[in-house]
């Protein structure tokens, strides 16, 4: 493999100064987190990750989707500095300040669909969630939901009612929002009623009328449907297009609001900035997060203005929407427009050619899908029965680190590349080197 600048091991991983860091960690930290392999960071800049112990690593996974600047871009650093310096709070609930208006109106911009917006702000995805949900009840004064099998929503306990992608996230937590019932997410390479013409005018979406509106659900008591335009923890899984339009047919049709969740897909990152403009849908309600502020906490939801009359005191979070993390959004959504989502576009496109590329010389790949930069690699042990290879993946993540590339697992057994909206084409080549060194030299499952 040539030499880069960017990945540098000096160390045994984790080095000394991680196991240090690691062992008190072990001791205090709760255990629910899920840490894949033991990277302790001490700083970061662009496309790299720097360690305790002196180790550089390249990174394709950006904070899961967070850091969508790259990390510590030296404007945000600097919109972060000088607004920390001004005001670190204030409260937006009851009181005024420039950046949480002024991120408003943008955000109400740049929302898809000609319909004057409103936007509510909190300090997650999981946040933004809640609002969403509560949002929809009120505005319809219905209180049930339709939610995707394997979609990831957040682990407030409202998100978490929505939350359907692995077991161990629910388990123990019950009871949960009653009223939300789940239906398949249209999972092409696993569909086993798409012909094989394409076409397939979504099965999974006439579940909804063919079956749960004739058996066990009315749908008028439905508030809305909550869909990930892109499936992200499920296993990065695009719908086919044909899905959206039915979708909002279907939600027209019934009167239930459309709640899309961008959390992981908005603000640029699969090269428009947001998913469903790649499908031409409306939502009624945008809920965002992760990339917003390149790091900094922060959520949102963007709902039609007639949607959001909600009462003063209704809904409100002391910190949502402070005004660094403002002013972190304002300068990062300026970077998405003068020039990232664009290289979100080609240089995804590019990712995904050359990792299409490696599915010939590698049998383990299943699939690769994906939109600009939110790219889903699926391992299987073999290509005609597509059995998960999950083990294998978990093994192959683990590997890429010891190698000095930083990616993450989604699914059962999925490969996810989301590295920040800055990667270049050299810096691709490097991580499809290494996948294609990992997924050829570890044994096979
Ligand atoms: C699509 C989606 N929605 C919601 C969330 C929850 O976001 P947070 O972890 O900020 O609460 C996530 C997190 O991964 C997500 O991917």
């Amino acid at each position: 493999m040539g030499q880069n600048p960017w990945i540098r091991i000096v160390s045994p991983l984790p080095g000394p100064k991680a196991q240090a860091v690691l062992a008190v960690d072990r001791q205090h930290v709760s255990p629910s987190y899920s840490r894949p392999y033991p990277l302790v960071a001490e700083k970061a800049e662009g496309m790299v990750v720097t360690d305790v112990d002196g180790n550089s690593f390249l990174d394709f996974s950006a904070g899961i989707a967070s850091c969508s600047t790259g990390r510590c871009h030296p404007r945000v650093v600097k919109a972060i500095q000088e607004q920390s310096a001004q005001l670190i709070h204030l409260s937006g609930t009851d009181f005024y300040y420039p950046q949480l208006s002024a991120l408003a109106q943008k955000l109400a911009a740049i929302a898809p669909g000609s319909s004057e917006k409103r936007v509510y702000f909190g300090n997650s995805g999981t946040e933004a969630i809640e609002a969403a949900l509560k949002l929809a009840r009120y505005a319809t004064g219905r209180h049930k939901f339709i939610a995707f099998y394997g979609s990831f929503h957040g682990r407030t306990l409202g998100a978490l009612s929505l939350t359907a992608s692995k077991p161990v996230q629910r388990r123990g937590f019950g009871p949960l929002l009653e009223g939300v019932t789940h239906v398949p997410y249209p999972y092409c390479y696993r569909c086993p009623n798409r012909p094989a013409e394409g076409g397939c005018h979504p099965a999974c979406l006439r579940v909804i009328e063919e079956q749960l509106f004739k058996t066990t659900l009315s749908p008028d008591e439905v508030a809305a449907i909550v869909f990930e335009p892109i499936q992200g923890e499920g296993g990065y899984i695009v719908p086919p297009p044909e899905f959206f339009q039915e979708l909002k047919q279907l939600s027209a049709r019934y009167g239930i609001l459309l709640i899309a969740d961008e959390v992981q897909s908005g603000m640029g990152r699969t090269g428009k900035m947001f998913a469903v403009e790649h499908f031409g849908i409306e939502p009624d309600i945008i809920a965002v997060a992760k990339g917003i502020a390149s790091g900094l906490p922060l959520g949102a939801i963007v709902a039609r203005a007639e949607l959001m009359y909600w009462p003063p005191g209704s809904h409100a979070s002391t910190f949502g929407g402070n005004p660094v993390s403002c002013a972190a959004a304002l300068e990062t959504i300026r970077l998405i427009e003068e020039e990232l989502m664009q290289n979100a576009a080609e240089t995804g496109r590019y990712l995904l050619e050359s990792v299409r590329k490696l599915m010939t010389r590698c049998s383990a790949i299943g699939d690769v899908r994906g939109l600009g930069l939110m790219m889903g690699i699926e391992l299987v042990k073999d290509r005609a029965s597509k059995e998960k290879a999950g083990a294998w993946r978990d093994l192959a993540v683990q590997r890429c680190f010891e190698k000095g590339l930083l990616i993450l697992g989604c699914g059962e057994n999925t490969l996810r590349l989301m590295p920040p909206l800055i990667v270049n084409r050299a810096q691709a080549d490097v991580a499809v080197e290494i996948l294609e060194d990992v997924l050829s030299t570890i044994p096979r499952p």
